[in-house]
């Protein structure tokens, strides 16, 4: 089956053309237009703006990603929410007008789900696609979940932070920072910048506090954390880049503990045969090793993490999902849900 999939929950307007490959999905094309530049200067998503241009780039993105590829689509899916409901519009809208007049079916898809399931994405027929039960770690802009998987369809969440998502505080550290937005990759570049000779020189200078890292639950929180990083810089007064890059990687450090221990904390409560992480954080090349390393510390656990460009907001995770984990709808009762919980 091939599918054409719509992906415009946020600022990403993306589409693709995805089909079956042995147990997993495999990707024909994948076009992610973005307008995050457009929100550096505000330093966070303006809604308006992201719909804005997701309306300018919707047509150009899937003329692109379906190419010559029109006649041979089985299916249309979009995500459907979470999201904001400007941008949700304008995937889903172009979605049912395309499932009506092809006459094809048009599957609905949660976005956090489309995440996790960016992890069936393979390249061949005999790619090894995860196993049940499963942990899944959801890392992303508006989300930090730790979720139980028993199958692709069946979920329940176990635990996530109680305050901001992991993201966002990366975003909101990286400012108080003076770093662009968005400041997840920003404050992985001045975690690269950090030599060991630095660490040596400012030693334990700027320890940052690691909340709830002790506490015998899935709980977590990272809002306590960023108003560390706020109350540093407010007492520090003016901030070189040494010790901007310095109390970058100590937030980093924290953050990437913090998920580390909680997702194995649920690892060793729960006996999974695999561990999934998704979503934009998960792009985080320090927490992928980490994380990696500690689940294949355990017997007969595998770990797995789709390749970068899928972690980020894109549509070939929406495609996986219409493959997997199928959820037809008619095009007539297909609405936006900028705050869908159920996956
Ligand atoms: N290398 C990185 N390290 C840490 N965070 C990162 C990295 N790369 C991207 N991010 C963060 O990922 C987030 C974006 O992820 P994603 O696109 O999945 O979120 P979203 O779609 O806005 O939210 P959600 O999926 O919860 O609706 C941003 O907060 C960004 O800073
Ligand atoms: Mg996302």
């Amino acid at each position: 089956m091939k599918v054409l999939a719509i992906e415009s929950t946020c600022d990403e307007t993306a589409a693709a053309v995805v089909e079956n490959c042995g147990a997993g999905v495999k990707i024909l094309n994948n076009v992610v237009a973005s307008s995050v530049l457009m929100h550096q200067k505000y330093g966070g998503i303006v809604p308006e703006v992201a719909a804005r241009e997701q309306i300018k780039s919707i047509i150009p993105v899937i003329t692109e990603a379906l190419g010559e590829d029109k006649d041979s689509i089985d299916g249309i899916a979009v995500s459907f929410g979470p999201g904001l409901m400007g941008s949700l519009l304008v995937g889903v809208e172009s979605a049912k007008a395309l499932a009506w007049a092809w006459k094809k079916p048009l599957y609905a898809v949660n976005h956090m789900g489309a995440h996790i399931l960016a992890n069936w994405i393979v390249e061949s027929m005999t790619a090894k696609v995860p196993e049940f039960p499963a942990v899944g770690l959801v890392v992303s802009g508006g989300h930090t979940d730790i979720v139980l998987m028993t199958s692709v369809k069946d979920w329940k969440w176990i635990g996530g932070t109680r305050d901001d998502a992991v993201g966002e505080a990366f975003d909101k550290a990286a400012r108080l920072l003076g770093l662009p937005y968005p400041g997840g990759p920003e404050i992985s570049k001045a975690v690269e910048r950090v030599t060991d000779a630095m660490k040596e020189r400012y030693g334990k200078k700027y320890k940052l506090p690691r909340p709830l890292l002790n506490e015998d639950n899935l709980d977590m929180s990272f809002s306590g954390l960023k108003a560390a990083v706020a109350k540093t810089v407010i007492e520090l007064g003016e901030i070189d880049e040494e010790t901007r890059d310095m109390l970058a990687w100590e937030f980093s450090e924290a953050i990437i503990e913090i998920l580390v221990k909680k997702t194995m904390m649920a690892v060793e409560k729960n006996k999974p045969k695999c561990v999934l992480m998704a979503g934009g954080v998960a792009a985080n090349k320090q927490l992928r090793e980490n994380l990696r390393i500690e689940v294949e510390k355990i017997d007969g656990v595998k770990f797995f993490c789709p390749e970068l460009k899928y972690c980020g907001d894109n549509a070939a995770m929406v495609g996986a999902v219409a493959i997997i984990a199928p959820q037809e709808v008619k095009p007539t009762e297909l609405k936006p849900d900028p705050s869908v919980t159920t996956v």
